[in-house]
């Protein structure tokens, strides 16, 4: 049991019609000057766009936009922003869509007031000391940065895809109204789950003991998503799968379930160099990820893989065959993932089998030249990994 600091002062704002407060609330705020930073034109198709823009302009805020930015957001827009920011003396950010736009703002925050090039916070060269404040309208329950203390940057120079860890970057504020996600395709939908299920998966598999309390909350995520994923992808417009995937997208990833562990990550810089390399989408590289690191790992601890086989995908435990009970939890989150649409394998991602070494190599690793908590992987064992993903 780990002695833990916890801080996370997003203001939410949950509700059908809740968008259409956010120039009040960014008045309230204190926002002059705001910059909206957005995707590739689904808040355009959804309404949400004109919403938001009317809503900011009738308090008498003044309003700039950068659209376009995509999935797996880049270093070089993050400079754009920041260079029209500091240019038009901008006071206030604000992220309308999903993790891509909200790290991409996140980026820009911290990038304004700092001296240097912003790639030094992700590289590891130096760690943020103020910030600009972050809101966010939520489009898509998938990365939890609306809570979150990372955010996730792809440099093009290499195609080196690095996550900044620091409370400045949370948000103020986040707003979320289920019917905003109606219009997610079935597939985004399912890689929204496979990464709130990941960010659960990747704190429940520690090395910690008399974590009781945090294990019983990652498993009622685990559930919450299993059981409305597929109502989801099934019926767009249910609104009650929609809310309670959006609210265990935050909860999963605001550290509330991080109390007392020490979380593993191997199998995010796993994917992250998947989408870094072939512009896999995030839950779907997941998809294909957890479970080979699953199969990788088990033996390290098999009651645990066993409790997560038994708990959250409902296989009976086989006292006499232990490890068979704990692969056969991990063939079912597999058969759960191909269920809802997402891939499983790395050719399902466009990803050669031949490029397989030089992944392993890039994975991001500690000083140490391992990677991941719960077992220290080498780059010998992600290659290893990767080769399950075939
Ligand atoms: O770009 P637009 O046109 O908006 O379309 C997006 C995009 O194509 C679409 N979309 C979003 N809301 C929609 C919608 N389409 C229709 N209707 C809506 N309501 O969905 C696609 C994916 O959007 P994106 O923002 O990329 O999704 P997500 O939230 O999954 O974010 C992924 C990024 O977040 C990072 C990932 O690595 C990836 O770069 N992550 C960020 C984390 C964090 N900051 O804490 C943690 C995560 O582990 C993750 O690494
Ligand atoms: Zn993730």
């Amino acid at each position: 049991m780990k002695d833990f600091t916890y801080c996370a002062p997003t203001q939410v704002i949950f509700g059908k019609d809740t968008e259409k407060n956010i120039g009040r609330i960014l008045k309230e705020k204190g926002a002059k000057k705001v910059l909206m930073q957005y995707g590739g034109g689904s808040i355009k198709r959804l309404g949400l766009y004109d919403t938001v823009v009317n809503a900011i302009k009738a308090e008498g805020i003044e309003l700039y936009e950068v659209g376009g930015v995509q999935p797996n957001p880049h270093l070089k827009l993050v400079k754009e922003c920041i260079e029209l920011v500091r240019r038009e003396n901008i006071d206030y950010l604000l992220a309308v869509g999903g993790g891509s736009a909200i790290d991409s703002t996140k980026a820009t925050a911290v990038g304004v007031p700092y001296d240097g090039d912003v790639w030094d916070f992700y590289a590891g060269k130096a760690a943020p000391k103020a910030a600009l404040p972050v809101g966010v309208i939520l489009t898509i329950p998938a990365a939890g940065s609306e809570g979150s203390n990372s955010s996730v940057i792809t440099n093009e120079d290499g195609l080196i895809k690095r996550g900044l860890s620091c409370d400045l970057t949370r948000p103020a504020f986040a707003i979320y109204n289920p019917e905003l996600t109606y219009t997610l395709p079935a597939y985004q939908t399912a890689a929204g789950a496979s990464d709130i299920m990941a960010h659960t998966m990747e704190r429940y598999f520690t090395n910690e003991k008399d974590v009781d309390m945090t294990d019983r909350l990652c498993e009622s995520i685990l559930h919450t998503i299993i059981r409305n994923a597929p109502v989801a992808v099934a019926d767009p417009t249910d609104y009650v799968a929609r809310a309670e995937m959006m609210w265990a997208s935050t909860v999963a990833h605001n550290d509330f379930l991080t109390a007392f562990r020490v979380g593993d990550w191997a199998s995010h810089q796993l994917s992250h160099e998947l989408s870094a390399q072939y512009d896999s989408t995030h839950g779907a590289a997941l998809a294909v990820a957890f479970p080979a690191w699953m199969t990788y790992v088990y033996k390290h601890d098999v009651q645990r893989f066993c409790r997560f086989a038994t708990e959250v995908m409902g296989v009976e435990m086989d006292h006499f065959h232990p490890e068979e009970t704990a692969l056969k939890g991990i063939a079912a989150l597999r058969s759960f993932f191909k269920s809802i649409g997402m891939p499983t394998t790395l050719s399902e991602l466009g990803v050669p089998d031949t490029e397989l070494a030089l992944l392993a190599k890039k994975v991001k690793k500690g000083a140490d030249g391992t990677v991941g908590q719960f077992v220290k992987l080498t780059e010998a064992d992600c290659l290893s990994i990767y080769n399950l993903m075939k």
